[in-house]
């Protein structure tokens, strides 16, 4: 196991009704901004139920944030942030909404240039300050509601970049199963896809002697695997959703990642053709993820064997014929939740990879992969294969 230090800074109140207790996580004089998306929020009750809750409070709406979040959008809400001192940001929506008010936190306090983009180019390296913010999380799936990163688009250029920062952890996050009953199909998919997928980021690479860390992924992604499809037939079931959330939190607050080696080719792959294609995030990882995978097969071998037997049970026949099913059964869930797998199916004949391949170049992705050995000619024969 590597050495490791591990933070996980953000307060979680989970269950339901848990929204009614978020008043007492923020300073009683803030002057509170809240952020949200395309109305979802007013549709289900959640603002009403936000609202409720910080009654008698100064209170400013910003809605609009978009499915992956854009500079232009966000940067509205920076000047609105200023113009009436905003000193708390509370996030409420999915991991897009959660992403783009990290970005207003920090841009609206960022000094190191006078473009606030420049965050995204450092990757948050520069940010020194941040407006504190929480999160009530209505979309289990990206983890951003207790991790410190968030991807961020950029609509003139057909950029989607993440930044990290310790400035960006959430304060508090409010979790309560009950906000996700609203949620239509596609996104619950959707939300068990990159749970599922994160998970992977951080357990399929090399052998590391991390047992916790391999157990916990490993049980991640078996509740995931029994709870994905009941979270779709049985839309209102409290527990079901409940061990969905809460493994799409834990697959991305760094605990399953600490210690043991990471790959993320896929996200950043899938970053690439969310940019150039506007596909869902998840549906760009359902892509990527079985041809990396296959790619990659001898590197990882070790713990695909792994993956095949304990989570999905595959013990009889060859190595390879092992590693093969385990890739196929997962290809197999993602379509099963009803997320297809090949860039075909979303209409993509693969004509657009050479103009992929050049953004990776230009953000700097040519060393991907838990050994930095995937290359740009790699990732491209990745999407090759991904057709
Ligand atoms: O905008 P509204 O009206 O709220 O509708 C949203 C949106 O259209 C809707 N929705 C959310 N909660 C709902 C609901 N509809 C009904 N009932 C509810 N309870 O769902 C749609 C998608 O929302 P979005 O926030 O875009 O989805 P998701 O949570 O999957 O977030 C995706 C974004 O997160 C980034 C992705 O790249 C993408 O931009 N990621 C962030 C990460 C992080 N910060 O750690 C890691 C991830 O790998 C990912 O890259
Ligand atoms: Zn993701």
């Amino acid at each position: 196991m590597n050495n490791f230090t591990l933070n996980t800074p953000t307060k979680i109140l989970f269950g339901n009704g848990q929204i009614a207790n978020l008043a007492r996580e923020i300073p009683a004089n803030a002057r509170i901004l809240i952020t949200y998306g395309g109305g979802s929020i007013k549709k289900n009750g959640v603002l009403d139920q936000v609202l409720k809750a910080l009654e008698g409070r100064p209170v400013f709406q910003f809605a609009g944030i978009e499915p992956n979040p854009t500079y232009e959008t966000l940067m509205k809400a920076v000047e609105v942030v200023k113009a009436e001192k905003i000193d708390f940001l509370l996030a409420v929506g999915g991991g897009s909404v959660a992403d783009g008010t990290k970005f207003i936190a920090a841009a609206a306090r960022y000094t190191a240039a006078a473009d606030p983009w420049d965050i995204l180019l450092t990757t948050g390296a520069k940010v020194s300050s941040a407006v504190p913010m929480g999160c009530v999380l209505t979309l289990p799936a990206t983890g951003s509601e207790s991790n410190n990163g968030a991807v961020i688009s950029r609509a003139s250029s057909g950029d989607k970049l993440p930044f990290f920062s310790p400035w960006t952890y959430p304060v508090f996050a409010v979790l309560d199963p009950v906000t996700t009953y609203s949620l239509p199909p596609r996104q619950i998919a959707n939300g068990i896809v990159d749970a599922f997928v994160h998970t992977v980021e951080q357990y399929l690479t090399y052998p590391a002697e991390g047992k916790v860390q391999d157990r916990f992924s490993e049980g991640l992604l078996l509740t995931l695997i029994e709870e994905g499809p009941r979270a779709l037939a049985e839309p209102e079931n409290y527990a079901v959703r409940a061990n969905v959330m809460w493994s799409a939190t834990q697959a991305l607050n760094g605990l399953i990642g600490a210690g043991v080696p990471q790959d993320w080719t896929t996200h950043m792959l899938g970053h690439e053709l969310t940019a150039m294609h506007g596909l869902d995030h998840a549906q760009t990882l359902a892509v990527v993820l079985p041809s990396v995978l296959q790619y990659k097969k001898e590197q990882k071998r070790a713990k695909l064997l792994q993956y095949a037997e304990r989570v999905w049970n595959l013990r009889e026949g060859t190595e390879d014929q092992r590693i093969d099913q385990a890739i196929q059964a997962t290809r197999a869930f993602f379509e099963q939740l009803g997320v297809r797998t090949r860039m075909a199916d979303y209409g993509l004949d693969g004509s657009s990879i050479p103009a992929m391949i050049a953004k990776l170049k230009e953000h700097g992705s040519t060393a991907l992969g838990e050994h930095r050995d995937i290359t740009l000619e790699d990732s491209q024969r990745i999407l090759e294969a991904a057709r």
